[in-house]
């Protein structure tokens, strides 16, 4: 399996590079999924995918030698299936139907960074030949694999273990020896809530406990995975205007965590050869558009001179004349892609 992970920042091409991709491994014979981790969910328009459906294979006509699937990631129903997948049988209900549940399941920005990896995860294991990944907009390039990162040293961590494995006894033991001094940090910090939160985010995590620690294991094994260059190769995405700020962030973004970056395409571009020729409003377009094309081409040579040591390809896609929604825009692009990546 190889899985190929595009990352920008925001409205650069990102989903119609990745879901382009996809369709080109699909017509090059591969089964291949892309997924979404971004909650705005533009790959289901990329795609003009069914409503409801979290995963579906996508018609393609013609039909491809391989196969085209897509995915999204919903973070309730990913910490749904990792709960009932990996809880003891008992338990699943018990967890599904504790009021902590619901505020951590729901609270969606810090869930979906952690549940991204989850996701990967899950369908890492559904034998495909390959999976794209389209990444949402950010600041911090790779929050997605960072969090779970802390997070599995949180679950790791002695006190975070004390506590997941002794609150049971302890709440029910008056003469638990567990030092004072926790005892009275919940005691004060209900008393300025005026709720018994603590108590219950701590029965909650009594009995979450061995979840977010098998979570924390596979998030481990993911990004291992993930940081594997065999396996895994992390592409940028960016515009001709962006191409050296982009490039320079997220390559030393990645550097620093040593993944693998494949390479860069520079969306956008304006190509288009022909003579400035005409008069009037027609003379003065076709100077512009050359004049833009000429600054497009200056930027590439920068950004070539600058990162070519460093990255196996940079290479540029055309603007298009329309958006990039639904299938053919997609072939097209994904045609470009499959030109001018090294893989
Ligand atoms: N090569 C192209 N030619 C013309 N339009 C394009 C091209 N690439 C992307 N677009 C258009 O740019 C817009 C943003 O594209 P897309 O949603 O793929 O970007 P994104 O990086 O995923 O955005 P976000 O950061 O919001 O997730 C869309 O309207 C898309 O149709
Ligand atoms: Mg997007």
């Amino acid at each position: 399996m190889k899985i190929l992970v595009y990352l920008g920042t925001g409205g650069v091409g990102k989903t119609s590079v990745a879901a382009a991709t996809a369709l080109a491994m699909a017509r090059a014979g591969e089964r291949t999924l892309v997924l979404t981790i971004d909650p705005a969910l533009r790959l289901r328009s990329a795609l003009r995918l069914q409503e409801g459906l979290l995963e579906q294979q996508v018609p393609l006509d013609p039909p491809a030698s391989g196969e085209l699937w897509a995915a999204l990631l919903d973070v309730r129903a990913t910490l749904d299936d990792a709960v009932r997948m990996y809880a003891k049988a008992g338990m699943v209900d018990r967890i599904l139907n504790h009021p902590i549940y619901a505020t951590i399941a729901d609270s969606l920005v810090g869930m979906q960074e952690l549940m991204a990896v989850e996701r990967i995860d899950q369908l890492a294991k559904r034998g495909f030949d390959s999976l794209v990944i389209d990444t949402a907009p950010s600041r911090h390039a790779l929050e997605f694999l960072d969090k779970p990162m802390y997070f599995s040293e949180l679950v790791g961590s002695n006190w975070v273990k004390l506590v997941g494995r002794t609150y049971k006894w302890m709440a029910t033991s008056p003469m638990a020896s567990l030092s004072e001094k926790v005892l009275d940090v919940y005691a004060r910090v209900e008393a300025i809530l005026g709720t018994d939160l603590v108590r219950q985010v701590l029965d909650f995590y009594s009995i979450f406990v061995s979840i977010a620690e098998g979570y924390a294991e596979r998030a481990v094994k993911t990004v291992a995975l993930l940081k594997d260059p065999a396996i895994t190769e992390f592409r940028i995405v960016t515009t001709p205007r962006k191409a050296m700020r982009d490039t320079r962030f997220f390559l030393d973004a990645l550097e620093s965590r040593q993944f693998r970056t494949g390479g860069v395409f520079v969306n956008r571009t304006w190509e288009l050869d022909g003579a400035a020729a005409g008069e009037g409003l027609v003379g003065s377009l076709a100077e512009w558009y050359a004049a833009v094309r000429q600054s497009h081409a200056a930027e590439l040579d920068s950004l070539r001179g600058e990162f070519d040591a460093r990255v196996p390809f940079i290479a540029t896609l055309p603007e298009l004349d329309s958006d990039v929604d639904g299938l053919p825009a997609l072939e097209r692009i994904g045609a470009w892609v499959a030109a001018r990546a090294v893989t």
